[in-house]
């Protein structure tokens, strides 16, 4: 069996690892792949799908599994659904409609409201409605959390004290173009102030495999301050899952998921991330994701025992229900390695020196490349993923800090907490 992945950052390249473990080394390629996995890369343009569909043909390839959520809301599963010569393939990813769980939020929110599935008090708005949106503002109290309906790749919540920044924020949105057509239709919610969780199924829309929990860190700043990014770090297992926990989460949020989906007819074929929030001891679901999440595979892929390969062909084959999934017990703990300005503007085609000694965490690419030269260079504003594992999570977090000291590039930034907060954590969340 051949497989290709498809995307360029690290959650690629984590998949990318565990597949070619299990398949060989020569039955896996990306596209269009980073630094980290070059030798096995073919340049593409993720939104041409004519590109990945001569790379599947010309390299045999049986298995594709779509890492990002543009390509999906693209509609690139229907065109190979619709494709004669792709349609026996195995694709791993939802169709376009399936994808406006993530790729439109007032979808998912009043989907979410129809189901019955605990969120957020809400109202949605679209640009030709500011008048409307600022009425609704004033009924709330701080903090405030705009959300562009729209894919804005992290870039599209803001949450704010101040009420003049969300009308800011707002107009930005609606007339200044600032997340193009994605801004133009805002989803305004209420606050929860809680604990945030991800969690993750792999399903044919009807059976599903609960994936192990993992927790991101979404802020540029330690203490969780500053600028929303792709993401900083990330943790798993957490100890914010427990057992009534873990049940409510799949009685209230999975269960009524894939019934709806089902009651609407959405036929879905993939993973789906659901962002989470704990509140005294109440999750509430902030958000879909159609795939899985960045930075979060990189720690929850380290601690698969069985085959990843083996569950996605149980989503296509249907047979999700025998897949048995077993993961390590092992704490694993990423840090985000950022180019310096991140997530505004920074530079790019820095030397990435690794450091001879042995490394003993699992290193994945994200913004990376190879230059004429050869040399690994920062591409990208989230560069490196660095993975350490080990029976606790400061131990994880030991060696990942550790091995970061033997990694250098000009301007490498990194949050120096990740993990922290769960170390300190008391139960009651
Ligand atoms: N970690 C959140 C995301 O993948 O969007």
């Amino acid at each position: 069996m051949k497989a290709l992945i498809i995307g360029s950052g690290g959650r690629e390249h984590a998949i990318f690892y565990k597949i070619q473990q299990e398949l060989g080394e020569n039955n896996v390629l990306i596209t269009p792949g980073n630094g980290g996995t070059a030798k096995y890369a073919i340049k593409s343009d993720l939104n041409n799908f004519e590109q990945i569909k001569k790379i599947v043909l010309e390299n045999n390839i049986d298995l594709i599994i779509c890492g990002p959520e543009q390509p999906l809301a693209n509609g690139i599963a229907d065109y190979f659904n619709n494709d004669t010569s792709l349609n026996k393939k195995i694709f791993i990813g939802p169709t376009q409609q399936a994808a406006k769980l993530e790729s439109s939020k007032t979808f998912a929110k009043k989907f979410m409201q129809k189901y019955q599935i605990p969120t957020a008090n809400f109202a949605n708005f679209n640009h030709t409605q500011f008048e409307e949106a600022n009425i609704f503002l004033n009924s709330l109290t701080a903090p405030y959390v705009i959300k562009a309906s729209g894919l804005a790749a992290g870039k599209g919540v803001v949450i704010t004290n101040d009420i003049n920044e969300a009308r800011e924020t707002i107009s930005q949105f609606f007339y200044q173009n600032a997340l193009g057509e994605a801004g133009k239709e805002i989803v305004i919610e209420e606050f929860i102030d809680g604990i945030e969780m991800s969690a993750f199924i792999a399903t044919n829309g009807k059976d599903y495999v609960l994936l192990p929990e993992a927790k991101d860190y979404k802020k540029i700043g330690e203490g969780d301050t500053g600028l929303n990014t792709g993401g900083m770090g990330s943790v798993s297992p957490t100890n914010l899952l427990n057992e009534p926990l873990k049940d409510k989460i799949i009685s209230k949020i999975i269960h009524p998921t894939l019934f709806g989906l089902q009651d609407m007819k959405i036929s879905f074929n993939g993973f789906i991330f659901f962002g989470i929030i704990i509140k005294n001891n109440e999750p509430y679901l902030l958000e879909y994701n159609v795939r899985l999440g960045d930075p979060e595979t990189q720690v929850v892929i380290p601690r698969f025992k069985t085959s990843f390969t083996e569950l996605c062909l149980s989503i296509k084959n249907e047979n999700l229900n025998k897949y048995k999934i077993e993961t390590n017990q092992l704490y694993h703990c990423c840090i985000t390695l950022a180019s310096k300005g991140y997530p505004n503007n920074y530079e790019k085609n820095k030397i990435i020196e690794i450091k001879n000694e042995k490394i003993d965490s699992f290193i994945f690419h994200g913004g990376t490349q190879l230059d004429s030269h050869g040399n690994i260079v920062t591409s990208g504003g989230r560069v490196l993923y660095i993975v350490g594992y080990g029976d606790s999570l400061r131990a994880a977090q030991l060696m990942a800090y550790n091995d970061i000291k033997k990694i250098h590039f000009d301007g490498i930034y990194y949050r120096k907490d990740i993990g922290d907060d769960l170390l300190n954590l008391k139960n009651n969340f």
